[in-house]
């Protein structure tokens, strides 16, 4: 029996379902300081973020020493054996840096089908066949030479002395470790680190990482070569090859990380940045708040159903043309077309009516309900001259294909599971996809992650969300909140949000989302409801032309917010 038939997917995705913890009444204090902000999923990667801003560290500095503290004390989502895109704005000038993972050389249109032509879940979520090239190593240092202020070494040096000398283990580590359990366990390689004994590492517990330690001693001296060639490079190839992958150490060495003109836009008085392809993303973005400007939106009623109507209308068109898309190479269409004015101005028109669109109208596909909820994590980094750096990373499940790589110390990310492995049919997460998705070597999958920063002449903000799928709802949903409604960051984080991705034809509504009648409404139009405990998990920072600084960690889990204040006279 796999690990992904269709009783125990249906079991995970419950599993998936029942623990997500309902989001919490209470918020964590803002922070607000004036040196630089940091909110990411974890404690200790925003202190070490903090600790390399006090060190006269910039936001690029700040982001990647934290990006590579989860790659140690996060190892769910954080990573250096998976990828993510980082969008920034430095100097006044917003960038867009793509370390996606690529398709291995030997990867094909049809790998993850059986004979009849059926996807086989399994073999592109579970092991290193499920694998993408690696893009974090080249992607952390491209960032950090092109923009860091500080050495290498310094910016390395937090993670290097959390892996050695060992981390307090988390209670969100040790609950995410068990419910994986199943799936590290299948490795000797993941268990002997992960799982010492059969057990997870108890929370409270010191953990050391010996061998990522050294890994990250290596990239501090000799940037990602120390990786991506020479013995580390070797074993990946090696313990691929030994569990039926097909990675090898010359898709390593071809990797490269690729700037992107970020997808641009303006909105409700402000200018946003996201990411373009290979990530959907940032068109979706840009197409939720081009309709919503055209139907002037903000004059609904804030907490009515018209408004909800609305943003659903605009989400289920964006999603139907997500449909479109893929790498670069073969996307069918391009941001521009896709934020082009007449096809928005022909897309708003049809939001006109009162009732919902039924889906299969948008589009004539139909697919069973499903819901996509993993791990990747998204950190937000201010600092005190106004640089905003917004990193989304994953290895796309929790623990990405479970397998660790001995002596490297890091596991490889399932990332080629956002492929369409049978064009327009849904994947694992519901998510339908066209021919522009397909496998093909060299290839990037399409994402959905949405790191984005927003700026207006008295501030500028960066944020992100993990998710999956609600990515880019969960994402425009918070920076609507603060544009077109003035909240403050950690308000605009807490509201409770929905979510509609066209396919399955539903709203996820979180508890306290919709007044009642407002639910009653909405269903009277021909909407069908869906209880959701949590969508995403935010963190953001805001910076005014001031130089105050103010950073939100998402209730819904539990990230953490800290700012530096300057050192008295300085
Ligand atoms: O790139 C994507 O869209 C997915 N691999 C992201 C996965 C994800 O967000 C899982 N997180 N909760």
């Amino acid at each position: 029996m796999t690990l992904f038939s269709s009783s125990r997917r249906l079991a995970f995705l419950l599993v998936l379902t029942i623990i997500a913890a309902p989001v919490s009444a209470a918020s964590p204090d803002p922070a607000r300081g004036t040196g630089g902000a940091v909110a990411s999923a974890a404690p200790a990667a925003t202190q070490a973020g903090l600790e390399i801003l006090r060190a006269g560290g910039n936001a690029v500095d700040a982001a990647v020493a934290t990006a590579l503290a989860l790659a140690v004390v996060h190892p769910q989502a954080g990573n250096l054996g998976g990828g993510g895109f980082a969008v920034a704005r430095m100097d006044g000038e917003a960038t867009a840096l793509d370390f996606r993972e690529t398709a291995p050389a030997a990867a094909s249109h049809d790998m993850y089908l059986d004979a009849k032509g059926e996807p086989v879940t399994e073999r592109s979520l579970v092991g290193p066949l499920a694998a993408g090239v690696p893009g974090s190593p080249a992607g952390l240092w491209e960032l950090h030479q092109r923009y860091g202020a500080l050495d290498w070494a310094q910016v390395v040096a937090p993670a290097i002395r959390l892996a050695g000398d060992g981390f307090v283990v988390t209670a969100r580590l040790e609950k995410s470790v068990a419910k994986a359990a199943q799936l590290l366990g299948r490795f000797p390689e993941t268990a002997a680190v992960w799982l010492p004994g059969g057990e997870p590492p108890a929370a409270g517990s010191l953990m050391k990482l010996p061998d990522l330690a050294a890994t990250l001693a290596a990239y501090a001296e000799r940037g990602p070569e120390a990786i991506t060639g020479g013995p580390l490079a070797a074993a990946i190839e090696i313990v691929s090859n030994r569990h039926g992958g097909i990675l090898k150490a010359a898709d390593l060495k071809a990797y490269r990380s690729v700037w992107r003109e970020p997808v641009v836009f303006d909105a409700f008085g402000w200018r946003v940045a996201s990411m373009p392809l290979p990530s959907s993303g940032g068109i979706i973005l840009g197409q939720t708040a081009g309709l919503l400007e055209r139907i002037e939106w903000q004059r609904t009623p804030r907490f009515g159903a018209e408004r909800a109507h609305l943003l659903v209308e605009a989400w289920r068109r964006a999603y139907a043309d997500r449909f479109l898309l893929g790498d670069p190479s073969t996307s069918r269409a391009t941001a521009a077309d896709l934020l082009d004015d007449e096809w928005l101005d022909r897309r708003a028109r049809e939001l006109r009516s009162r009732r919902a669109t039924p889906s299969d109208e948008v589009r004539s596909w139909s697919l069973p309900a499903a819901r996509e909820s993993t791990e990747t994590t998204h950190l937000s980094v201010a600092d005190g001259a106004g640089n905003v750096v917004s990193i989304t990373t994953t290895l796309n499940g929790s623990f990405g294909c479970g397998l660790l790589v001995p002596g490297v110390g890091f596991l490889l990310n399932n990332e080629m599971d956002d492929f369409a492995a049978a064009p327009g049919r849904p994947n694992l997460y519901g998510l339908i996809q066209g021919e522009a998705n397909a496998v093909g070597p060299g290839k990037r999958m399409l994402s959905s992650m949405s790191p984005a920063v927003a700026w207006r002449e008295t501030e500028t903000m960066a944020l992100g969300s993990p998710g999956g799928s609600t990515i880019p709802t969960v994402t425009v949903q918070v920076l609507l909140n603060v544009m077109v409604d003035g909240d403050d960051l950690q308000a605009a984080v807490n509201r409770p949000r929905i979510h509609h991705q066209w396919m399955p034809d539903q709203i996820e509504v979180e508890p306290d989302a919709l007044a009642p009648e407002t639910a009653v409404e909405l269903e009277r139009r021909g909407y069908r409801l869906k209880a959701r405990n949590r969508l995403g998990e935010v963190n953001a920072v805001r910076v005014t032309s001031a130089g105050t600084v103010e950073a939100a960690a998402d209730p819904r889990g539990p990230g953490s917010a800290g700012v530096v204040q300057p050192a008295p006279g300085s």
